[in-house]
């Protein structure tokens, strides 16, 4: 009796240990693969009918794919809801299928924990009629911010995708659910129309060099606000004096999506440098570039970044001169304080270290004319023994 207990007894605990057991692999999440989470989430329908299509047989066997040790992924997935509110016409599968792939980074787990404040990363978009950059498929800008928001630069759209559940790990990687569908990056030109930096249109046109820098492969590039080009003396150059001010305001070949703070790289016009000073107020950075100031930073384009300035920049050696122009924002200001903060500090340190040395020798000699005294007491007093 005692060694064969009731079976309803066995089968109860079976289904006990069962139910125990699927929780814990729930809550680990360990037990289905990208593509399986995919299919059974209400949430994810719409992406799971995207992923049927015939031209996305690629991205879905990679997503469906084992474990693979190191080589997991990372699914920035858009919710039923974000496809909806996207109003993107869905019907295309080559549209849809560099859609999606915009929103995976391959070879990579990226979790919540792993993210620093901002986070650059390549995806699976590598078509090159969507992309020109030299290593590797379109980027994902990611920002964490301090109270642990994370949101993703979204095309030309000031509001960004945010994640809105983190770290549905599955076996091949994890799945992060955002609210809206991320737009890849567009042209150069379409970037700047859509922003209306129409004189910076102009003026690269009437230097030659806008599809230049519409195509380059990889590329930071400064645009000057329209006020910033309403100056006479830059509306009146001609087409070789403005071709070669506007090379200026391109790095090429390399995209820089965090400028740190002393950079100092050669700009497109052979010999002029770009040099950069970032200040932050506990808050926000500010982006100086030579005598410019960043007004909006890291627009993300087809060939690159953008950032948008306060004014056209000039080359450094002019620096002085431009003051008198009034071509200035506070960067020269900054930068002049800057510069007498730092000889201060040095005057400071020197004049200091000058006042310590005559105290100390004068403190030693006084300290000697103190011990010469006693040892002449002590040794007149031993005389005395
Ligand atoms: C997922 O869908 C469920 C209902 O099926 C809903 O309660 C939940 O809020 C959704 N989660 C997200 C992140 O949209
Ligand atoms: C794009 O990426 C795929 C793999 O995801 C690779 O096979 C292909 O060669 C890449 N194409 C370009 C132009 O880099
Ligand atoms: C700018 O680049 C895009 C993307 O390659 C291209 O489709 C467009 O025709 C280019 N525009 C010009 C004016 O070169
Ligand atoms: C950038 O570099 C490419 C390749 O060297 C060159 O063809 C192009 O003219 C350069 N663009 C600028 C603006 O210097
Ligand atoms: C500083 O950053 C905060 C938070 O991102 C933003 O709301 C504010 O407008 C920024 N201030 C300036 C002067 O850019």
């Amino acid at each position: 009796m005692y060694f064969f207990p009731s079976l309803p007894f066995i089968q109860k605990f079976l289904l006990l240990v069962i139910i125990f057991s699927n929780n814990i692999s729930n809550v680990l999440g360990q037990t289905v693969n990208i593509a399986n989470y995919i299919q059974t989430s209400n949430n994810l329908s719409t992406l799971r009918q995207l992923l049927s299509y015939p031209g996305l047989i690629d991205l879905f066997t990679l997503l469906n794919s084992p474990s693979t040790g190191v080589e997991k992924l990372t699914l920035f997935a858009p919710t039923n809801d974000a496809f909806i509110s996207s109003g993107l016409d869905l019907t295309n599968g080559a549209f849809v299928s560099n859609l999606l792939k915009y929103h995976t980074v391959p070879d990579q787990e990226i979790l919540s924990k792993d993210l620093t404040p901002i986070l650059v990363i390549n995806t699976l978009l590598n078509d090159s009629s969507l992309v020109r950059l030299p290593n590797g498929g379109q980027v994902l800008y990611i920002t964490k911010s301090f109270q642990g928001d994370i949101t993703i630069n979204n095309g030309n759209s000031n509001t960004p995708a945010k994640v809105i559940q983190v770290d549905i790990i599955c076996t091949n990687g994890v799945i992060h659910l955002i609210d809206s569908v991320i737009v890849p990056p567009l042209s150069l030109i379409d970037t700047a129309n859509n922003l209306g930096l129409t004189q910076f249109l102009n003026a690269f046109t009437n230097a030659n060099l806008l599809s230049n820098v519409n195509t380059s492969i990889g590329m930071t590039i400064f645009v000057p606000t329209n006020d910033a080009f309403n100056r006479p003396n830059i509306l009146s150059m001609g087409s070789t004096e403005l071709n070669s001010l506007l090379k200026l305001h391109v790095i090429n070949g390399t995209s820089i999506y965090e400028i740190k703070d002393g950079l100092n790289i050669e700009s497109s016009s052979p010999g002029k440098n770009l040099h950069f000073i970032v200040k932050n107020d506990g808050l926000n950075n500010t982006i100086y570039v030579n005598n410019g100031k960043v007004e909006k930073s890291d627009v993300l384009l087809q060939n690159g970044v953008m950032y948008i300035i306060d004014n056209v920049i000039l080359p450094l050696e002019n620096n002085v001169d431009d003051k008198k122009n009034s071509f200035n924002s506070d960067y020269i200001a900054n930068h002049t304080r800057d510069k007498k903060l730092i000889i201060g500090t040095v005057l400071g340190g020197i004049c200091g270290g000058i006042v310590i040395s005559l105290f100390s020798c004068m403190l030693y000699k006084w300290y000697r004319a103190q011990k010469n005294t006693k040892s002449i007491t002590t040794s007149s007093s031993n005389n005395k023994t």
